[in-house]
C-alpha cells in the first residue's frame, strides 16, 4: 500500500514540505489548513507539475481532516510567527492552542501515526503536541536538529572550501540561541575538526564565528527575508525525516526527542541523536560530551525548561 503524509499549514515551511515530498514520488500527500483555498490552490499548482516531473502521487488541499484519514505521519508546521509587540509568551500560547487543537483533529483520524512536529517554538510545541496526543514517545518527535546540523555544516564547508557532503556534525539541544554544536563529533571526511585546525585549514576564531553563524541562523533569515523565516531548509530537513521514517532508514539524525534521564535531563524534549527509523525514534543516543559541552547542553535545557513551565501559564482555551 501507499504511504500517505499530512501536512498541516500551508504556509511557507508546510506547502515547501508537501512540494518535497511529491516529488519523491513515493507517498501520497494531504496538505490542510485553515485558510480557504490556499491548501487546495498549493496542492492543485503541486499536482500539475506531475507530468513535467514524472510523477502520479496524489496530493489534495483541504480544510478538513477528513481526506488525511490513516496517515502514516503527520506533519505539523501550522503556527504564526512572531509578529512586533508580540511576546515570546504571547506566541508560545497562540502557536500552544494551535497545535494543540491541529493534533487532536488530526489524531482523530489516524491514531498510529507518527507525528512531526515543526511549529515554533519547537521544543516546547513538540512537547505539547506529545501530551496531547498521548502517543508512545517515539511516535512523536521534534525537527530542529537536522536543519540546525545543515545550517553548521554548510557554514564549515564554505569555510574549509570542500564539499559540504564531507561534513558530518550534530547540534544538540533546544531550537534557540542556546544550541550546542558538537564540535569534537564533528568532521570532515572523517578527519576531527581539532586536525584541521592544526593543519591550518581553520583557526579558532573562525570555528568559533561559524558556531555563532549557526546559533543565529534562523534569525540571519528572518532578518534578510523581513516577512517571514526559513523554509527552503526547514522543508529539507523535514523530508529527510519523513524518509528516515517511512523507508525505515534508521538513519542518526539530532532530532527533539522526549528525554527520560538520558544527558541527566528529565521530561523535556530537546534535541539529541537518535536513530529515527520505522518505529520512530527507535533509541537516544547518548555521547560523552565533554565538561563545556555539558554545561551549555544543561544551560540549553534550562531555556526549553523555562518555555515548558511556561506553556502550564497558558490562559483557558
Ligand atoms: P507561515 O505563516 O508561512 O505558515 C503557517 C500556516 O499555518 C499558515 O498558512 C496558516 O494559515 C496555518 N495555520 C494557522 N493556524 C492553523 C490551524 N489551526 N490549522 C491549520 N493551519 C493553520 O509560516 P511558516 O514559515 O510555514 O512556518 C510555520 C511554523 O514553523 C512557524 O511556527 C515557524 O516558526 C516554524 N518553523 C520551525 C522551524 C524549525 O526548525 N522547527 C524552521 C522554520 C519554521
Ligand atoms: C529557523 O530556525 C525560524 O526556527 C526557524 O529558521
Amino acid at each position: 500500500m501507499r504511504k500517505k503524509v499530512t501536512v498541516v499549514g500551508a504556509g511557507n515551511v508546510g506547502a515547501t514540505t508537501a512540494q518535497r515530498l511529491f516529488e519523491r514520488g513515493y507517498m501520497d500527500i494531504v496538505l490542510v489548513d485553515v485558510v480557504e483555498g490556499i491548501p487546495q490552490g498549493k496542492a492543485l499548482d503541486i499536482a500539475e507539475s506531475g507530468p513535467v516531473l514524472g510523477i502520479d502521487a496524489s496530493i489534495v488541499g483541504t480544510n478538513s481532516y477528513a481526506e488525511t484519514a490513516g496517515s502514516d505521519i503527520v506533519v505539523v508546521t501550522a503556527g504564526i510567527a512572531r509578529k512586533p509587540g508580540m511576546s515570546r509568551d504571547d506566541l508560545l500560547f497562540t502557536n500552544m492552542k494551535i497545535v494543540g487543537s491541529v493534533v487532536q483533529e488530526a489524531i482523530k483520524h489516524s491514531p498510529g501515526a507518527h507525528i512531526i512536529v515543526v511549529s515554533n517554538p519547537l521544543d516546547a510545541m513538540v512537547q505539547h503536541a506529545y501530551g496531547v496526543a498521548k502517543f508512545p514517545k517515539n511516535r512523536v518527535v521534534g525537527m530542529a536538529g537536522v536543519l540546525d546540523t545543515a545550517r553548521f555544516r554548510t557554514f564549515l564547508a564554505w569555510e574549509l572550501g570542500v564539499s559540504v557532503k564531507e561534513v558530518q556534525a550534530y547540534v544538540l539541544g533546544g531550537h534557540g540561541d542556546q544550541m550546542v554544536p558538537l564540535t569534537h563529533y564533528t568532521s570532515v571526511g572523517g578527519v576531527t575538526l581539532a586536525e584541521m585546525v592544526k593543519q591550518g585549514m581553520l583557526t579558532q576564531e573562525r570555528l568559533d564565528a561559524v558556531i555563532k553563524r549557526t546559533q543565529t541562523g534562523g534569525g540571519e533569515i528572518v532578518n534578510l527575508l523581513k516577512t517571514g523565516s526559513a523554509f527552503y531548509a526547514p522543508s529539507a530537513a523535514t523530508a529527510e525525516m519523513v524518509d528516515a521514517i517511512l523507508l525505515d532508514q534508521k538513519r542518526l539524525l539530532p532530532c527533539a526527542a522526549l528525554l527520560e534521564g538520558e544527558y541527566g535531563i528529565k521530561g523535556i524534549y530537546m534535541g539529541v541523536p537518535v536513530i529515527l527509523g520505522v518505529n520512530g525514534i527507535e533509541k537516544v543516543l547518548e555521547l560523552k560530551l565533554t565538561d563545556s559541552e555539558a554545561a551549555l547542553l544543561k544551560k540549553s535545557a534550562d531555556a526549553v525548561h523555562e518555555l515548558v513551565e511556561a506553556m502550564k501559564k497558558a490562559p483557558a482555551a
